[in-house]
């Protein structure tokens, strides 16, 4: 055990906490039956001891689990492109030194919320798609690596919509256009931060999840009443939100040294009202687990 465990500084892990988390270790992570305990010690860690833990499980928190890419950070923040697609496709490493880790991390409520997102992205999708007229505009700020936009048009080969993306690390439009190679006539791509980026034209929906939890307030509402100027009439701003009810939130923090702003219903209506968007056109839908809530804010 490091140094740093045994000071008094940090509450001493138990024996048999410590004992259950090396055979975790030495099993390449927890076995179903073994979820509940390990999510009940980090559940109820301080923020202090977080050190001490994470010193324990330290030879899993390396690249070669999810757990340890969000750690790690190789691309220098978490919920980057790679485990964001990894998340979609279910990825687990085939190594037994690791694999029970990415079972236990795409089995957590958050994992499942991201999945079930992509699909409420791609029904609205096909709501624009059935809408008359030409082509239709779907901008996506944070577009990470674009999985949805592909799985969208693998599955809708006669659609009429056009993609514009924007995302701000290089290496996700890299990946993203890499995988949407077939598709590049329906895509532009924008390598810009969104606090920045100026739209050139009206969207039929302006769609972002995985962005808004990182901001704070300030940045949310300043950042809605910048783009829902750029709807189409008939258009939709919908913005993805992990609920204050994520009950993956605990492990996603101790784990991965992921945090993220979590908010209520009420949270996303008051700060769609603070940015000046009209109360009766802003409601805010879920996911089927709840964990994903979705603020939409139809066109004036
Ligand atoms: C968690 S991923 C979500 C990706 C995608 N929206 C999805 O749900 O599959 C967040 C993405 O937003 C990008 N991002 C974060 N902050 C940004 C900013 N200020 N401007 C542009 N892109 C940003 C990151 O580079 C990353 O690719």
């Amino acid at each position: 055990m490091n140094e740093m465990c045994t000071t008094a500084k940090y509450r001493q892990l138990s024996k048999d906490e410590r004992h259950f988390l090396f055979s975790l270790i030495e099993n390449g992570g927890p076995e179903p039956k073994e979820y509940k305990e390990l999510t009940a010690i980090v559940n109820n860690l301080e923020d202090n001891e977080l050190d001490c833990f994470r010193e324990v499980i330290r030879r899993s928190l390396n690249e070669n689990t999810l757990i340890g890419h969000g750690f790690i950070k190789p691309f220098g923040y978490p919920g980057d492109f790679s485990l964001i697609h990894n998340i979609y496709r279910e990825y687990v490493n085939p190594d037994s030194r690791y694999s029970n880790w990415d079972r236990f991390f795409q089995d957590q409520a958050g994992a499942h919320a991201v999945r079930n997102r992509k699909d409420y992205f791609l029904e609205r999708c096909k709501e624009i798609d059935r809408k008359d007229g030409g082509e239709k505009r779907v901008l996506i700020l944070g577009s990470g690596p674009a999985t949805d936009v592909n799985e969208y048009f693998q599955r809708n080969t006669d659609s009429r919509i056009h993609f514009d993306l924007v995302d701000f690390d290089q290496n996700a439009i890299d990946f993203a256009k890499s995988q949407n190679e077939q598709f590049k006539a329906s895509i532009n791509y924008f390598k810009s931060n969104v606090l920045r980026f100026k739209p050139y034209q009206w969207y039929d929906l302006i769609w972002s999840a995985g962005l808004f939890d990182y901001f704070k307030d300030k940045h949310f509402i300043y950042m809605v009443n910048k783009y829902y100027k750029y709807m189409t009439e008939g258009g939709e701003f919908i913005i993805g939100n992990f609920s204050n009810s994520n009950p993956t939130r605990r492990l996603m923090e101790v784990l991965s040294d992921w945090y993220l702003n979590h908010r209520s219903k009420y949270d996303l209506v008051r700060m769609a009202i603070e940015a000046e968007a009209r109360e009766e056109l802003v409601e805010v839908e879920r996911e089927e687990l709840g964990v994903n809530l979705f603020l939409r804010i139809k066109a004036a």
